[in-house]
């Protein structure tokens, strides 16, 4: 029985074979300039496409080697540096805070909901002093964070606000892709996401193309506009815009996220699918578990389906024990983590939801190639754990 439900597992096909294999026989490998044709620049277009609403804007999009490298960028592409302090949700990826330290800004974690576990607008607003020069919403996990009251408060204090969708790739706040309401969005391809490329893939999004532009050249070692023209006419010097990076994305890791995308609807209805089951059987067992809110704003992609629990250790350890995978993704918030703690000097118990999330919060085993029995089989051991319980505390 070991090992009969993994907590995620990507999906690969065919077609996504072929299109590794068309560009490994090509020997091409490596964009070199934002306009030459290209896998990644096909992958531009039609990731700008799917997230372009029915406004008729032109979304525009940088493909990068992973969401760390985006919302690196992004910072950069915004001038956000030493000095200014950027408000970031408490219970997330740790790569959010380290962005900000690359770039000489101070992270500023604040307190979440105890339901979507997403940044609590009001904490946000708590936290803003005269340096705050940003807001990182994250949609945690697929369920988009509360844009409305956000932008409004970045709104009022003349604010950028970058998301960071590298969870939510498909979801959506009241009908809108997220990642595209704040100045610019962040996304990430890595292999335990919605979609993903074979390994490490990100991107920004933007309908200000002269910042997304900006992005594609840092992350292509600074190659501007006159690097390009120079390479086609010798009596040209060669020179580089500013200090850039190399955070291009390889060309066979884009022809797999383009067969992808053209998935990815379907596998997050089958997504919502598994956590609706999950939820109906989970409710029907009346078991001390509390489930993640689906608020009426948010189309959510369920790119992970987390529970809070008071005994997670022995629950994992049961549920493992049966064959059943599940993870922890934040056990320490930002606040508390080495490199924050005491930069920051926010004491234990400040942030209580946060706190309390780390401790309890699991993640059950969610993708779209799971079946209705699996669904069936992890919530009959969930049952069966605090059947167990229930017995040798009687
Ligand atoms: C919320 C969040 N932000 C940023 C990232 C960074 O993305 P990547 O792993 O592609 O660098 C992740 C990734 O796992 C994430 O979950």
């Amino acid at each position: 029985m070991a090992g009969r439900i993994v907590a995620f597992r990507p999906v690969v096909d065919q077609e996504m074979k072929d299109a590794a294999c068309r560009v490994l026989d090509s020997g091409h490998y490596i964009r070199t300039s934002p306009t030459e044709s290209s896998e990644g620049k096909a992958l531009e277009e039609e990731f700008g496409a799917f997230l372009a609403g029915s406004d008729g804007r032109r979304l525009y999009v940088a493909n990068l080697a992973n969401g760390t490298a985006a919302m690196h960028l992004a910072w950069l592409a915004y001038g956000v540096s030493r000095g200014d302090e950027v408000i970031i949700p408490a219970n997330t990826f740790v790569s959010v805070a380290h962005c900000l330290s690359l770039v000489g800004a101070t992270p500023v974690p604040v307190d979440v909901e105890a339901d979507t576990y997403n940044m609590d607008p009001a904490s946000a607003a708590a936290a803003i002093t005269p340096r705050t020069r940003a807001i990182m919403p994250v949609h945690t996990a697929g369920h988009p964070a509360d844009l409305d009251p956000i932008l409004d408060i970045a709104r009022r204090h003349n604010l950028l606000v970058i998301e960071d969708a590298c969870q939510a790739i498909g979801a959506r706040y009241h009908g809108r892709p997220v990642g595209t309401l704040g100045q610019m969005g962040c996304y990430s391809f890595v292999q335990n996401k919605a979609m993903t490329c074979g390994g490490e893939g990100g991107a920004v999004a933007s309908f200000d193309e002269m910042r997304v532009r900006r992005v594609f050249n840092l992350a292509n070692h600074a190659r501007g506009e006159q690097f390009h023209r120079a390479r086609g006419d010798d009596s040209m010097p060669v020179a580089h815009d500013e200090v850039g990076f190399n955070y291009r994305q390889s060309e066979i890791l884009s022809a797999v996220a383009r067969v992808q995308l053209r998935r990815l609807p379907a596998w997050i209805e089958q997504r919502r699918r598994w956590a609706g089951l999950y939820r109906e059987l989970i409710a029907a067992c009346h078991l001390p578990i509390d489930l993640p809110g689906e608020r009426p704003y948010a189309y959510h992609s369920y790119v992970r389906f987390e529970i809070c629990v008071r005994e997670r250790r022995a629950l994992r350890q049961y549920l493992a024990e049966h064959g059943v995978r599940t993870q922890v993704h934040y056990p320490t918030p930002i606040h508390l983590d080495v490199p924050y703690r005491d930069q920051l000097g926010v004491r234990p118990g400040a942030l209580p939801v946060s706190e309390r999330l780390a401790r309890e919060i699991m993640t059950l085993p969610l993708y779209p190639q799971m079946t209705a029995d699996d669904v069936a089989y992890v919530v009959d051991h969930l049952q069966a754990f605090f059947a167990q319980r229930k017995t040798t505390t009687a």
